[in-house]
């Protein structure tokens, strides 16, 4: 038994999430929390929202409410969808906590203590009329280099040439649409990434068994261009973590604020510390701190490629940089993206389904399932409604959900609602058990190498295995011959229920759960003996017979579903 920590990154405040963010970090991370459980771990599965910066802000001002109202309100909707989609975490946090206002300052001061801050006087676009300064991609106009007329303040999105906000001609806020800007002289603090260049590459260099995907692009921030550049890390806006060494003012820094990605990660943290304060644990430190324990803890982050750079770069910078003991990442778990329906998912214009909409049709069950077992690891992937509809008929319906309702229906046909308890396992019996000990090491190791499409393939494969052990002893036929053979088969069959449904629970909770009722055992023991798991109902047990495990999708819903999510959401 090993301590594991795991988060996931976490989601932006702003609005609800759709499935293409939920596959990216959150659900395989809870794959991986709720497997890691079942096999006897002590576990600390955590994530928050990411509550500051200027779309925070944005979003409030839109909704027209306070900006501290707008979040609480907005963490509460994603906790309940979290609910929803059975995400398991030990405490869903806030990045705006009293914790993590603390121990981004903490962050701070001991950075600048070790010489790894420093002020650089910069000038940037202000906006009166928004009585805000511009973040870049905010500030639009012509691009100088392609005519183009609305290139962004950082780049230009039709000839793809980097800009700076003052190479714009005619620049106007897309906020407000004003034009009525100017460049103002500000002052921020940088952290000083460039120093660790070499520590960083050198620790990235060393791990060993981190995705490609991962590493790559590490490598690539790394020594593009003129390498690890320093990066600025506090911003002129209200919302945030007010820019303070430590407890003490920084002189200068006034009604500044912490940048957004520098204070997210730290919430990892702080958000275990909010956990102690929820009164669900009693030692934050045993997994954070090298010098309270932390050091047996294996540290697992899931994350998009997009955020990527942060967790190997910058969090490490802040983590390492500070001379303290804090336990470093093991393992970076990061995905490319999922499309949706021959195009992209699009918050901002809402393409695709989201978190809500998706709970609306169908149970968390048949998206988790969907997701999972077609993760973009390798690749980006792409849901369609006709692979979706495939999936659920087939993996869920045809070969799990069928397979628990034949057996019972049978059984309380042929001989009671009760496990049978006549006839002996042969040579069929032991094949189907070989071949399932071999399934279901191969799920165990794709597991434990967090390889989530291997992982989902080899136990849809088990379940097959059972289905085809099924239709070749067909005990409806040998009943008329030899009932107490039958019984034996029907006996392994109903044990193969619990099996399933004990192993399948990472994925599909629910199910799993209405399996386990169903056979009226609590008894969810991994099975590492599988012949001893297949007796773990001896003759006598009563079961009942599930209701309906997954439904089939019809061509009609799909055709409906397909029509209703192809358009844009208001
Ligand atoms: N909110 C970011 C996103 O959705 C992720 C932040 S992860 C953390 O892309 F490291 F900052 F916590
Ligand atoms: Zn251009």
């Amino acid at each position: 038994m090993a301590r594991h920590l795991i988060t996931s990154a976490i989601p932006y405040i702003n609005g609800i999430k759709h499935l293409g963010n939920l596959v990216g970090s959150q659900l395989p991370a809870d794959l991986y929390a709720r497997y890691l459980r079942a096999r006897g771990h002590e576990v600390l599965f955590l994530c928050a929202t990411d509550e500051h910066g200027t779309p925070a802000e944005l979003a409030a001002a839109k909704a027209g409410k306070p900006v501290a109202e707008y979040c609480a309100e907005m963490w509460e909707v994603q906790a309940k969808l979290a609910d929803g989609f059975r995400l398991s975490f030990d405490h869903f946090g806030r990045s705006s906590s009293t914790q993590n206002h603390k121990l981004t300052q903490h962050f701070a001061g001991v950075l600048a203590d070790q010489g790894l801050i420093r002020e650089v006087s910069e000038t940037q676009m202000y906006s009166k009329a928004d009585g805000r300064y511009l973040p870049d991609r905010y500030i639009e106009g012509t691009c100088p280099n392609c005519g183009f007329d609305s290139a962004r303040g950082d780049q230009c999105d039709n000839c793809t040439k980097q800009l700076d906000p003052v190479d714009l001609i005619n620049p106007h806020s897309t906020i407000s649409g004003s034009t009525d800007l100017e460049m103002r002289e500000t002052k921020h603090l940088y952290l000083r990434q460039s120093e660790m260049k070499d520590q960083l590459e050198e620790w990235i260099d060393t791990r060993e068994g981190w995705p490609v995907l991962t590493t790559s692009i590490a490598k690539k921030w790394l020594n593009d261009g003129d390498g690890l550049q320093d990066r600025g890390i506090t911003r002129d806006l209200d919302w945030g973590v007010p820019v303070q060494r430590g407890d003490e003012p920084w002189p200068g820094m006034e009604g500044k604020v912490f940048y957004v990605w520098f204070d997210a990660p730290i919430e990892y943290i702080a958000c275990s510390q909010e956990w102690v304060e929820a009164g669900k644990g009693d030692d934050w430190a045993r997994w954070w701190r090298t010098d309270k324990g932390a050091d047996d803890v294996r540290y697992t982050q899931f994350m998009g490629k997009d955020n990527v750079p942060f967790h190997t770069l910058s969090f490490p910078v802040t983590i390492l940089g500070s001379g303290e003991p804090w336990k470093l990442v093991d393992y970076i778990k990061s995905f490319n993206y999922l499309n949706y329906d021959g195009g992209q998912f699009s918050t901002s214009r809402g393409r695709g389904v989201f978190m809500d909409q998706a709970l609306e049709i169908l149970p968390a069950d048949y998206w988790r399932w969907w997701l999972l077992s077609h993760a973009p690891e390798s690749s980006d992937s792409e849901f369609t409604w006709e692979n979706f509809q495939i999936s659920v008929n087939k993996d869920l319906a045809d070969v799990l959900g069928n397979f628990a309702s034949r057996v019972t229906k049978f059984c309380r046909s042929k001989f009671s609602e009760a496990v049978p308890e006549a006839g002996t396992y042969g040579p069929d019996e032991d094949r189907l058990i070989a071949a399932l000990t071999d399934k279901l090491r191969e799920y165990e190791q794709h597991m434990e190498t967090i390889e989530v499409r291997k992982a989902a393939a080899a136990l849809r494969a088990a379940w097959v295995l059972g289905n085809e052990y099924l239709q070749e002893v067909a005990p409806w036929t040998t009943f008329k011959t030899d009932p107490d053979k039958a019984a034996a088969q029907i006996r392994l069959a109903l044990n193969l229920i619990r099996l399933y449904a004990v192993v399948s629970a990472p994925f599909i909770p629910d199910a799993s759960k209405q399996l386990l009722d169903a056979m009226q055992t609590d008894d969810r023991n991994w099975p590492d003996d599988v012949p001893s798991a297949l007796a773990a109902l001896p003759a006598g047990h009563a079961f009942a017979v599930p209701e309906v495990t997954f439904r089939k999708i019809t061509d009609d819903e799909r055709a409906e579903w397909q029509e209703r999510f192809a358009g844009v959401r208001e």
